[in-house]
């Protein structure tokens, strides 16, 4: 059987106007979500058709805000930046970057790096998959979709957006495969994962049982995935397979951090 593995995090919290800088509570509010998530203890698991039961899976993966800093100091796993910068843009990727008026990343072979921000477009977060740069190694998350407290804006603010971030931190594909982009190549895409079936596009809001694409039927689209793009309150689930895509990941790429 598989070991459960422990991430320390680190969370760097940028602010340019006051209510940015988000409280400890909202973040432990946030860790505690991730956490119930990654060990399928999310009390919305219910949520899942009877038919989807068996393949929900604990992922087996928990995560604790860093207690020693990169010098070997105590931290709290939180640092806080004033910026003078209102919004940051996940194109220019700025917000890791103390000179662009973000803050560096700790060393990412050792921390999960999450960057809370303003961030511009209404985009509620982005991450880099493994095998990145290491500089910009982590996921952003807006403060407006982080955690379940404080500043967190309904329908985004059960900490859902931490969730799918790190899916794909852990080398998670978005669940109907990034296809449909270009007219006629929706249903070709693949998550490269077996058991969650082949889905046309994203859906959106809170979808009823069953949504059907790509001759998926009778069942359809498992739209109560972290990886599709439903409201926190409709995802619930990571499959067999995609815990076992991140223990990959965990032991290949990631692997610096097995204990
Ligand atoms: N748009 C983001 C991404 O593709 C996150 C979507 C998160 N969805 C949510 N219900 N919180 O990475
Ligand atoms: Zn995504
Ligand atoms: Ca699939």
């Amino acid at each position: 059987q598989r070991d459960v593995i422990s991430i320390p995090v680190v969370v760097h919290v940028l602010w340019n106007k006051p209510e940015q800088n988000i409280s400890d509570e909202q973040i432990a509010s946030q860790m505690i979500v991730l956490n119930q998530d990654f060990r399928k203890q999310n009390p919305d698991i219910s949520q899942v058709p009877p038919v989807w039961e068996d393949t929900a899976e604990d992922a087996d993966i928990e995560f604790h805000l860093a207690t020693v800093d990169p010098e070997g100091l105590p931290t709290t796993g939180i640092t806080r930046t004033h910026t003078s910068k209102e919004q940051f843009s996940a194109f220019e990727d700025d917000v890791k970057t103390s000179a662009t008026g973000g803050i560096d990343a700790w060393p990412s072979d050792q921390y999960l790096n999450i960057w809370v921000c303003a961030l511009s477009y209404g985009l509620l977060g982005y991450a880099q998959f493994p095998g990145g740069p290491a500089h910009t190694d982590g996921v952003v998350v807006t403060y407006k979709a982080f955690g379940t407290t404080g500043t967190a804006e309904a329908p985004f603010n059960l900490g859902r957006t931490l969730t799918h971030e790190v899916g794909h931190w852990l080398d998670l594909r978005h669940i109907w495969g990034d296809d449909g982009m270009e007219p006629g190549t929706e249903c070709t895409g693949t998550d490269h994962v077996d058991d969650t079936p082949n889905q046309d596009g994203p859906n959106f809001g809170t979808p009823s049982f069953p949504q059907i694409s790509c001759n998926n039927g009778p069942d359809g689209d498992m739209f109560m995935n972290f990886m599709d793009y439903v409201n926190d309150s409709a995802m619930v689930m990571f499959t067999d397979e995609q815990v076992e895509r991140m223990h990959a990941c965990l032991q290949g790429p990631r692997s610096s951090f097995l204990s």
